[in-house]
């Protein structure tokens, strides 16, 4: 006797389903990469999402709380599974797999644990989907996604760090709050390292255009009695807060790897400041990621912009090189 399903659909053809074509995957289901993951599903960007992880009853747990979600999304498949060919044929692959920093630890200390986990993860990525775009979260980002860059043999445009993508959002809030405004209506950007180096660019700072630096030509420097300089501070600052107070970070981070999966699966060219091969720009001679404003598509960073930078925050860009390529020459087997 013909069952339900037999006798309520007829089918039209059969063969293979088709091959998703907006698949993104995102490496650990921590605080992080739950974030990342809600977030994008949310924005519905995706045809299918894909999880991986080593823990296999977090893991299935968090596909299947996410499937029970199905109802309110608009992402028909969400797979998980510790082998890497669950992530077969990704367009993007978000990595956030890794230990996180401890209270009071600074990420760069966490870089020799997190290069021996990503020796596992980056080949396995590559491995199931050669031509995806990488997107580093994990921490220390800048040096993680050089590490990224040298395992995967990827070309260079199609590994991307989020480094101060955070960083500037974390800016762009502070310093709405204080003017009244909307953070999207404040334009300025955090660059160089992700963390405690960055390096705000005070000479770029606007709201509609007017530089605020020539409202206040000492903006973002000791002489200046307002003090705007602590806001930058408070964004460095920050992460350590939120971490001391609830242990980790991840609805910005999730909402800002979002804002950039956005831009590479629709094919934007918006621009966003996120960690670059950095070689040669800046007077900068070693191989070292530094976020700059780069502009993103769907081939991954399709061109940097080359910012007017003060003599000084370029000797700033300099020492944030100088300080990830003295941990890099260091590294093991990469
Ligand atoms: N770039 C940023 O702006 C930013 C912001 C916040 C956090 N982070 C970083 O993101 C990372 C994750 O943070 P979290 O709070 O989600 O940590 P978490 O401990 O909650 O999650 C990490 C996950 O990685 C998994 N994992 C470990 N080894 C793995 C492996 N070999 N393969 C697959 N998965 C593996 C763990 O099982 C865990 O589920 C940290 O490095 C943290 O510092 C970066």
């Amino acid at each position: 006797m013909a069952s339900i399903l037999q006798k309520l659909i007829t089918p039209l053809f059969s063969g293979p389903p088709e091959p998703p074509r907006n698949k993104v995957t995102v490496v650990g289901v921590g605080q992080v990469g739950m974030a990342c993951a809600v977030s994008i599903l949310l924005r519905e960007l995706v045809d299918e999402l894909a999880l991986v992880d080593v823990m296999e009853d977090k893991l299935k747990g968090e596909m299947m709380d996410l499937q029970h979600g199905s109802l309110f999304l608009k992402t028909p498949k969400i797979v998980a599974d510790k082998d890497y060919s669950v992530t077969a044929n990704s367009r993007i692959v978000v990595v956030t797999a890794g230990v996180r920093q401890q209270e009071g630890e600074s990420r760069l200390n966490l870089v020799q644990r997190n290069v021996n986990i990503f020796k596992h993860i980056v080949p396995q990525i590559v491995r199931y989907s050669p031509d995806c775009i990488i997107i580093v979260v994990s921490n220390p980002v800048d040096v993680l996604t050089y590490v990224t860059w040298k395992l995967s043999g990827l070309p260079k445009h199609r590994v991307i760090g989020s480094g101060t993508n955070l960083d500037s959002a974390r800016f762009r809030f502070l310093m709405a709050d204080k003017l009244g405004i909307h953070a999207s209506s404040f334009n300025g950007w955090i660059l160089g390292e992700h963390g405690d180096t960055s390096v705000p660019v005070w000479s770029g700072t606007n709201v509609a255009g007017v530089n605020l630096q020539t409202l206040n030509p000492d903006i973002g420097t000791d002489c200046d009695d307002e003090n705007w300089k602590e806001t930058h501070k408070m964004v460095v600052d920050s992460a350590y807060e939120v971490i001391k107070l609830k242990g980790y970070t991840n609805w910005a981070i999730g909402l800002s790897v979002a804002d950039l999966t956005e831009s590479l699966i629709r094919n934007m060219n918006r621009i966003h400041p996120v960690s670059t091969m950095v070689q040669g720009m800046y007077g900068i001679s070693d191989q070292v990621y530094l976020s700059l404003p780069c502009v993103l598509n769907s081939r991954g960073v399709s061109s940097v912009v080359n910012m007017t930078l003060t003599d000084d925050e370029v000797a700033q860009l300099q020492a944030s090189a100088n300080t990830l390529w003295d941990i890099q020459k260091d590294l093991q087997d990469i």
